[in-house]
């Protein structure tokens, strides 16, 4: 039985009864895809081959002997549940358009793909997403990128170790371009967080059994069909047997300093006090630092971060903005197909406390972000009309001020291009009641260079 990219249920990964082709595809499916890896500390190595014969023994190299499959993950994953033994590092890498072609891949090849957007390269993508001109990115990504190799584990020394040895072992012919490292950061209730200090990394599709079971799902179904972040890998021997993944890669340095002067300015134009300030920050993220989703209530705190939830009889946005990051970038009741798997990591040194309220002016204002990775079956719509996932979410939404609602402004987080229209938020929660029209909250994010690659399966890799 062919794999069904569609199944309307989670994958049972150990079932006795999997059918042959799925088992083949865990077995030859890279790790972190259908479900997230654990990389507390990740390095990133950002690669350019100049001779095909030695980029290709370097990376099937690498896939021999440390890319274990999605299903040894999950193995890992079990056993750690049983008897807390550590997993292996995750190593998983990526190739660009041009890297297939410095491999020795034909254009006919490279045809194969069906994803616009990857066989573009990111650089040719800029007007699709307003990111700004590649002379301003990081000299790394200005140059053309072959390849990735990520390096994840909860400990920085495997990390370290498994970083040194892939750049020893790179052929003469080839660079390292660039690197970034990534280590997680917490709340003091063990969340993991981003730089602004909210709690990120919740709301994600989940595809397997195990991970669906343990969510509350009254509202809201964190369950997605395999094909959300699936398709099949047109280069490996056996691409009905053999997947892989497109794979986001942004780096986009957050100004926490602005961000955190932008919530105490909104906090007094809301005329909020004491612990009411807080709502400021989560109207513009849609959650409160701890993750408390704004729409549903109107103070942080509460248990464990909730993600049951929707935006029905929150339908003017009396509670959560339709501008708010969240709610731009999944409104809930439509546009299931646009959501992707996000698997982003902090990057930058902090010597300050990120989830506390300490001043704006003690708060970094460069040199610390996100690098923003997710995967997807479809980074750009589809000649036959499919939506795209990464592209479309942040062009047609998170870019658009007139999304959902007429008015209802960039998404302040992330949103790209000129916010030249003003916007109003709500003044109480749950009151129809608005502050005037305001100007937007100035962009805080800024886009420092990325590529598109794909994901392909330890079949293509290990044959390589
Ligand atoms: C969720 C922050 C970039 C898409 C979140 C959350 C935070 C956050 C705090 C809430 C946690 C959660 O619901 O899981 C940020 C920051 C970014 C960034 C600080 C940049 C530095 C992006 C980008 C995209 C994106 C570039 C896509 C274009 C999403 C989506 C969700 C989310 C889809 C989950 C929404 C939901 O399902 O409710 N982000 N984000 N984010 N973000 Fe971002």
């Amino acid at each position: 039985m062919p794999v069904n990219l569609s199944n309307p249920r989670p994958l049972a990964w150990d079932s006795a009864s999997l059918d042959a082709d799925t088992r083949a595809m865990l077995d030859n499916l890279q790790p972190n895809i259908l479900r997230a890896h654990v990389r507390e500390h990740l390095a990133v190595l950002i690669l350019r081959f100049n001779d095909a014969a030695e980029g290709r023994r370097y990376l099937r190299e690498i896939a021999l002997t440390h890319v274990k499959s999605a299903r040894k993950h999950l193995e890992e994953v079990r056993e750690f549940g049983r008897t807390g033994r550590n997993g292996t590092p995750y190593v998983g890498i990526g190739l660009s358009r041009a890297g297939y072609r410095d491999l020795g891949h034909s254009v006919a090849d490279i045809r194969k793909f069906g994803d616009a957007a990857f066989k573009d390269g990111m650089k040719r993508r800029i007007a699709e997403v307003s990111d700004p001109p590649v002379e301003q990115w990081e000299r790394a990504y200005q140059r053309e990128i072959h390849a990735i190799i990520l390096i994840g584990d909860a400990d920085p020394e495997p990390v370290e170790r498994l970083r040194q040895r892939f750049v020893r072992d790179l052929p003469e012919s080839a660079r390292v371009l660039g690197e970034e490292s990534g280590t997680g950061m917490r709340n003091p209730a063990g969340d993991g967080i981003e730089h602004f200090g909210y709690v990120d990394g919740r709301s994600q599709p989940l595809f397997l059994a195990d991970e669906v079971e343990r969510e509350p799902r009254t509202n809201w179904d964190p369950f997605f069909p395999l094909g959300n972040v699936l398709v099949a890998d047109p280069l490996a021997p056996n691409p009905s047997r053999h997947f892989g993944s497109y794979f986001v890669f942004r780096k986009l340095e957050q100004n926490v300093r602005a961000f955190r002067q932008i919530e105490e300015d909104l906090a007094d134009d809301l005329g909020l006090r004491g612990e009411e300030r807080a709502r400021a920050g989560a109207l513009l993220v849609g959650r409160f630092r701890d993750g408390t989703p704004i729409t549903g209530k109107e103070k942080a705190g509460g248990g464990p971060v909730a993600n049951d939830f929707t935006y029905d009889g929150d339908d003017n946005g009396d509670r959560c903005p339709f501008s708010g990051h969240i709610r731009k970038t999944n409104p809930r009741s439509f546009g299931r197909e646009v959501v992707m798997a996000r698997r982003g990591q902090t990057y930058g040194e902090r010597t300050d406390v990120p989830w506390d309220d300490a001043e704006p002016h003690t708060r970094p204002s460069a040199g610390v972000g996100l690098l923003f990775m997710a995967f997807n079956a479809r980074v750009a719509d589809t000649a036959d009309g499919r939506f795209g996932q990464f592209e479309f979410m942040q062009r047609s939404w998170a870019n658009e001020p007139n999304f959902q609602v007429e008015g209802t402004g960039h998404d302040p987080v992330i949103g790209q291009g000129e916010r030249e229209i003003k916007v109003v938020f709500p003044k109480t929660w749950n009151r129809p009641d608005r502050t005037p029209a305001m100007r937007q909250v100035t962009q805080t994010v800024t886009m420092m260079g990325g590529e598109y690659f794909f994901m392909p399966s330890l079949a293509y890799l290990r044959g390589l």
